[in-house]
This record gives C-alpha cells, structure tokens and sequence, in this order.
C-alpha cells in the first residue's frame, strides 16, 4: 500500500517528528506574523510622524507652504523650508510701508483666478514687486573662503564650475573630484571647482566639511541657512565669490552634485558661443513662461503673493547654466533691486529680466536631462545630464570610448602653479 509506514518507523517516532514539525512550522508562522506587525507599527508610527511635522508647520503664521508629496523623509528635511512672514519681511526688506501692516488672515478667499490654495490671498502689501529699491541683500558672511581656488600665474582659467551641495553629501562630492572635477587636476588646470553651501544646523555635518575643506581646499560656505528655499542665496553667494576671486575666469557653470557634466565637451561649447555668452545665460531654458505652478503639492510651487503676474520671464534650468564672469557682475549689481524669489533659476531670469537687452536667455546644445548612454555622454554631443548618482558616475568615467580622447587636449595643465590651499579660521559653527 502507499500509505504504508516503512516497517521500522514506530508510532512514537512518527509523533515526535509530528511534534517537531509542528513547533518548526509555528515559530516560522509567529515570525512571520511579528515581522508583518513590525512593519506595520513602523509605518505606521513613521506617517503619524509626518503629520505631526506638518501640524507643526501649519501652526505658524505662514504665508506659503512648501509641503509636498515627495517623500516622506525628504518632507522631513525640508520642515524648515517654509517660508514665513518674518523671512519675507527680513530678506525683503520692502521699502513699500503697507508691507509692515499686513496682516495674513488664513480664510479670507478670493474668487476667480488660477488660485487653488487658501493660503496665497494676494493681500495688498504682500505681494511680491517685480523691482524694490535694495530691499535684497546677499553679500553673507563667509565661513568658508578658499580664495586662492582660482590663483593663477599668467594662465588663463576658461571655466569655474559652482557646484552646489549640501552638507550630507560627501559621498557625491567625492565621486565629483573623482570623475568630472578630476579634470581642474586640484585646481591647477584651465578649470577649476568649488562646492557650494550655507550653514547646516548639525554640528558634525559642520565639522566633517571643515575637515574635507582642510583636505581639498575647494568648499566655500556662506552664512546663511542650507536649505531648498535658501537657494537663491546660494546662488547670490557663489556668483558673489566667483566675482570676487576668480573674476578673471572667463566662463561659470552652476550645476548640482547630482550631475554628470562633460568638461571637455562644455568647453567647446563655451567657446563656440563666447560671444554670445558676454551677455547671454546659457542652458536649458525656456525663453518664456512658464506659468508658475499654485499647486501646494509641486516642488515648485509658488503662491499667488509671491508672484502675482502669470508667468515667468523664462528661465534657464538649474541643473547646469553656463555665462560669463560680465553677466555675473551685472547681475549681482541689480539683484538687491530684484526682491528675493525662492526658485534660483526664475530668480535669475528675473534679474536678466530687470537688466534688459542685451542681457538674455540662450539655449544651448548638449545641455541634455536625460539618462542616455555612457559613451554618447563622454561624446562631444553631451554637455550635463542630471540625475546620476556616484555609483554610476564612475562607471561613466571609467568607461572607454574612443571618441571621447580627442578631447581632452583641451584641459590644460596649470603653468606650474603651486596649489597653496589655504586654511582659513572657521567662524562658527
Ligand atoms: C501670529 O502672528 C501674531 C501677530 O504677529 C502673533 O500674535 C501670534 O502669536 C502669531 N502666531 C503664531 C502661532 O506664531
Ligand atoms: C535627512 O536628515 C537626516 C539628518 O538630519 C539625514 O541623516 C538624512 O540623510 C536626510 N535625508 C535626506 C533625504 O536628505
Ligand atoms: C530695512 O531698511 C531700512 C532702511 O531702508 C534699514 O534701516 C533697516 O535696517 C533694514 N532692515 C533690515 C532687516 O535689513
Ligand atoms: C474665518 O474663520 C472664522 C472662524 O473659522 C469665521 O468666524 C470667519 O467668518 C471666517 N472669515 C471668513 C472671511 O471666511
Ligand atoms: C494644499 O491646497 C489644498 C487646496 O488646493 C488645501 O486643501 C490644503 O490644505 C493645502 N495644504 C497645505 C498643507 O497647505
Ligand atoms: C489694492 O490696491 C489697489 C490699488 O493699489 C486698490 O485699488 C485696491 O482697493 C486694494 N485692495 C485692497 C483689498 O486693499
Ligand atoms: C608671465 O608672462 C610673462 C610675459 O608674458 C613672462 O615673462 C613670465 O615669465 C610669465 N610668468 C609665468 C609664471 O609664466
Ligand atoms: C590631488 O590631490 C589628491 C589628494 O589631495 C592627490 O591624491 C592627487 O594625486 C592630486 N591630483 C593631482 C592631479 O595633483
Ligand atoms: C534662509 O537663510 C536665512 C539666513 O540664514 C534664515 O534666516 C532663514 O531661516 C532661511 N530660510 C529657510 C527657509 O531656510
Ligand atoms: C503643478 O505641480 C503638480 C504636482 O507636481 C502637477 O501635477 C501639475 O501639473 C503642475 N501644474 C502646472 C501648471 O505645471
Ligand atoms: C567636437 O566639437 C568640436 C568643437 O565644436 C569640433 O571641432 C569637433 O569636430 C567635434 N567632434 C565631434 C566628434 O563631433
Ligand atoms: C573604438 O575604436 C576601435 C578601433 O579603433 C573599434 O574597433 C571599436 O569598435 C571602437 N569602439 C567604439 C565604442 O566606438
């Protein structure tokens, strides 16, 4: 028969392993149900989390709200984001004397228009003017100097690439003097680099870029809060520095630390379009609009008081621009007319805006966004590509491809200059 015991397998070893079996099955089966549990409370208290981070925020007597659906940590992070009234009325300080009675009243509604969102009533006095009369100020202390980035002897530099970063971000910084900043040879060839930041409220974060400084040499810190909302100042900062010590350069890229950027092709481009550069931002931009986004759930979200008018003036993406040390100069010279806006890129267009002609956008070729090949983005035809992170930037680097070697003639090596990094006395944290 089939279901007949093998002979020499008696009852009770059949109810010992039945037993064991058993106690097997139900420990996996109560480890199963606890790690389910687990996940649950984990989630669970994580969202009670948020919304207690955004009750939080909604407390406060907030003009606009950045809160979004990105995630959830991310929503965390960027708490201090908000902008509130205090902050307008201290980056902008408004000449206007009806700003310093207005009074946010969360319900009042307004009928019609594109507004979609009850906290962005266009109250008289707080809305943002297109011009002030130096109501935006830039000039931060620095806490991080590194001036001698940009010291030369008789050499030309052709490009000084601004990267912005934040403080946590070591990692990408490293890949970054690996990969495509490996090409300033430590800041002693034809182009140099620097990292941009502001002042993070986490000591140790402090500490460990001070240290990186101290063994790079190529981080300039402002004093002002790091933040999504604070970019401006950042880019106000950096273009500040790069006017002041490396003013003799004859092109700057702002881009991100999550970005490949092809130096050798950039260059060309560069130089191809240098005359248009002496007055032109160039990148990918829109030459006009678009219309700004009132929906509290974009990243880029901008309520009706801080940009009344319907579209922007353009913008070039900030992912990677490129211009001139003559249109940064111009450009800080306006800004403290150009009132403070949150998103760097639009606030740029707005300062290009408020120059007028012949002071434009431009776009330009090879500035792609798109995740491509690695060889097509070490190619002549690639200038940025964004959204790449350091595991596959260095397999981007490391990968061969033939075209990519006729140029890197155009990297010069420094005309023997010693780098002198200086270590300058830290302020703060
Ligand atoms: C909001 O502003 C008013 C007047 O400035 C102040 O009295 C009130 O305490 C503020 N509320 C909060 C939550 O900060
Ligand atoms: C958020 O901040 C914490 C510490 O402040 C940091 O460990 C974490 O990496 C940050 N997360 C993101 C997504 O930036
Ligand atoms: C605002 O501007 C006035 C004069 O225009 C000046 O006295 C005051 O200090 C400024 N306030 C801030 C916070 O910059
Ligand atoms: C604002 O809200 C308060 C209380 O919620 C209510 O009494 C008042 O009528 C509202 N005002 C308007 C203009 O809706
Ligand atoms: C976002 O806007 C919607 C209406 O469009 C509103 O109901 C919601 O409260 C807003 N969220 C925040 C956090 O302001
Ligand atoms: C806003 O200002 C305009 C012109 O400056 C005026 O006509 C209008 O009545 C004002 N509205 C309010 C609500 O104060
Ligand atoms: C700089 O250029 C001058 C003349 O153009 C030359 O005499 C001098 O040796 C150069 N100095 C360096 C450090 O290359
Ligand atoms: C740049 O500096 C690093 C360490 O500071 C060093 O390992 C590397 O060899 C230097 N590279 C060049 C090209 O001088
Ligand atoms: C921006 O920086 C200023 C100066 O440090 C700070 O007062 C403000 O809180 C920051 N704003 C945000 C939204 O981080
Ligand atoms: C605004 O942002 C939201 C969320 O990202 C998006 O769904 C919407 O299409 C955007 N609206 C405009 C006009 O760009
Ligand atoms: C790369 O660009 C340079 C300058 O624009 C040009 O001379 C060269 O022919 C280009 N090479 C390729 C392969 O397109
Ligand atoms: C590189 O060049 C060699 C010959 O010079 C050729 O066999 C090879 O296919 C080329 N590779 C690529 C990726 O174009």
């Amino acid at each position: 028969m089939l279901c007949q015991f093998p002979s020499h397998v008696s009852l009770r070893t059949i109810s010992r392993r039945v037993l064991i079996y058993s106690f097997y099955f139900l420990t996996g089966a109560a480890a199963l149900c606890y790690l389910v549990l687990e996940l649950y409370i984990f989630q669970h208290t994580y969202s009670a989390r948020v919304v207690s981070e955004n009750s939080i925020i909604n407390e406060g007597n907030v003009t606009s709200q950045f809160i979004s659906t990105k995630r959830t940590q991310d929503l965390i992070n960027e708490t201090q984001t908000v902008l509130t009234v205090k902050d307008l009325k201290r980056m902008q300080n408004f000449s206007d004397d009806k700003s310093n009675s207005v009074e946010i009243t969360r319900n009042s509604s307004i009928s019609g228009d594109t507004l979609d969102h009850q906290q962005t009533q266009p109250l008289n006095g707080s809305l943002r003017p297109l011009t002030c009369d130096g109501c935006f100020h830039t000039d931060f202390p620095v806490l991080l100097e590194n001036s001698a980035v940009c010291k030369t002897g008789n050499q030309t530099i052709d490009l000084i690439m601004l990267v912005f970063t934040t403080h946590d971000k070591e990692k990408r910084r490293q890949a970054i003097r690996d990969t495509w900043a490996s090409v300033t040879k430590n800041n002693t060839a034809n182009v140099r680099h620097v990292f941009l930041l502001g002042r993070s409220s986490v000591e140790h974060f402090m500490h460990s870029v001070e240290k990186e400084h101290v063994l790079y040499g190529d981080i300039v810190m402002h004093d002002f809060a790091d933040s999504f909302r604070n970019l401006t100042l950042k880019t106000m900062s950096g273009l500040r520095w790069a006017v002041k010590h490396c003013g003799h350069a004859r092109f700057f890229l702002k881009t991100d630390d999550d970005m490949w950027v092809n130096v050798p092709a950039l260059l060309n481009i560069v130089n191809e379009e240098q005359a248009n550069l002496n007055t032109a931002l160039g990148g990918v931009c829109r030459i006009t609009g678009p219309e700004p986004n009132r929906s509290n759930k974009s990243r880029y979200f901008t309520p009706y008081n801080a940009y009344p008018q319907p579209t922007y003036p353009g913008f070039c993406s900030g992912t990677g621009y490129v211009s001139s040390l003559n249109l940064a100069r111009h450009v800080i010279s306006v800004s403290p007319d150009v009132p403070f806006f949150h998103l760097e890129d639009v606030y740029l267009s707005l300062c290009i805006q408020r120059l007028g002609k012949p002071f434009r956008l431009k776009r330009l070729k090879g500035f792609v966004q798109v995740k491509s090949d690695k060889c097509r983005l070490k190619s002549n035809s690639t200038t940025t590509a964004h959204r790449v992170y350091p595991p596959r930037l260095r397999k981007i680097w490391a990968a061969s491809c033939n075209e990519s070697h006729e140029h890197t003639t155009l990297i010069r090596q420094g005309a023997a200059i010693q780098t002198t990094v200086t270590v300058e006395t830290q302020k703060g944290p």
